[in-house]
């Protein structure tokens, strides 16, 4: 029986490419969406021409806990099993001081911090009954923090020490890790001049932009590593150096 792989975020852009790099090493897919429908679909309808019954899309807002436990359930449903969980859905957006309301540190909370735990919280019977991970998509920004983040970058900071206290608590029969990206892609509905670029990259050894693919292989090897629990991956072209 294939093992089967729980990713939010997963209907476009990073998310999409971890769902796609799992599959190919014959996992089964859940592809976890909010308002991405369609791309959902189409991903899934992509996998499941090549193997069928492969993949299954569930929608859910994270900052609805309601909606956190109905993505655990149906999720738990879909194939019966599931072996892994990656943590990848993100609100993002800067909150410049003067300007944010709770509405806004909800919201950045929410798919960013609370959202992770209580889904771990919700499928970790599972986990453990199938000796699972769970990988946590954190952020290279919080060991540095880029100016008017600071609630986004809370919360990622929040998700990488949940890491390491989830790898003691839920040890030794799930493994929890996480990945933290560097400048991988443009944010969603933002294209940088190339003045924005050249900045970015002049803080980047490896002087490149990094891949969705960089970040799904990072997954994998993760997925793959027995002996690897509560460690951040730093996917960052060098920046944290
Ligand atoms: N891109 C980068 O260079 C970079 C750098 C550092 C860290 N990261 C981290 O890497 C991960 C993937 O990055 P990305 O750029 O591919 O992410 P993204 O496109 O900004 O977001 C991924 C998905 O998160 C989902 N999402 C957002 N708010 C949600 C909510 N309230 N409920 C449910 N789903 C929600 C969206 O789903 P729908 O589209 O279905 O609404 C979105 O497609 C994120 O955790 C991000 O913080 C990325």
């Amino acid at each position: 029986m294939n093992k089967v792989i729980l990713v939010t975020g997963a209907a476009k852009r990073i998310g999409k490419q971890i769902a796609k790099e799992f599959f190919a090493i014959d996992f089964n897919i859940i592809v976890h969406f909010n308002s991405s429908s369609e791309d959902a679909i189409s991903l899934c309808n992509e996998l499941n021409a090549i193997r069928p019954n492969s993949a299954v899309s569930i929608q859910a807002n994270l900052d609805h806990m309601n909606d956190v436990k109905n993505l655990a359930s149906q999720a738990m449903s879909a194939f019966g099993r599931i072996d892994g969980l990656i943590n990848n859905a993100s609100t993002f957006y800067p909150t410049p001081m003067g300007e944010f309301s709770e509405k806004d540190w909800d919201a950045l909370m929410g798919s960013n911090l609370k959202a992770p735990l209580f889904l771990v919280q919700e499928l970790h019977e599972e986990l453990k009954r199938q000796s699972g991970f769970v990988i946590n998509v954190t952020d290279i920004n919080i060991k540095r923090p880029i100016k008017n983040h600071s609630i986004y970058l809370a919360a990622k900071s929040g998700l990488d020490t949940l890491t390491k206290s989830l790898a003691k608590d839920l040890a030794p029969e799930i493994r929890v890790n996480a990945i933290a990206p560097g400048a991988i892609l443009e944010p969603p509905n933002k294209t940088w001049t190339d003045a924005e670029k050249n900045n970015i990259l002049s803080a980047v050894p490896l002087k490149k932009m990094g891949t969705e693919i960089d970040i799904a292989k990072a997954a994998i090897f993760l997925a793959e590593s027995p002996y690897i629990t509560g460690q951040t991956l730093n996917i960052d072209g060098g920046k944290s150096l």
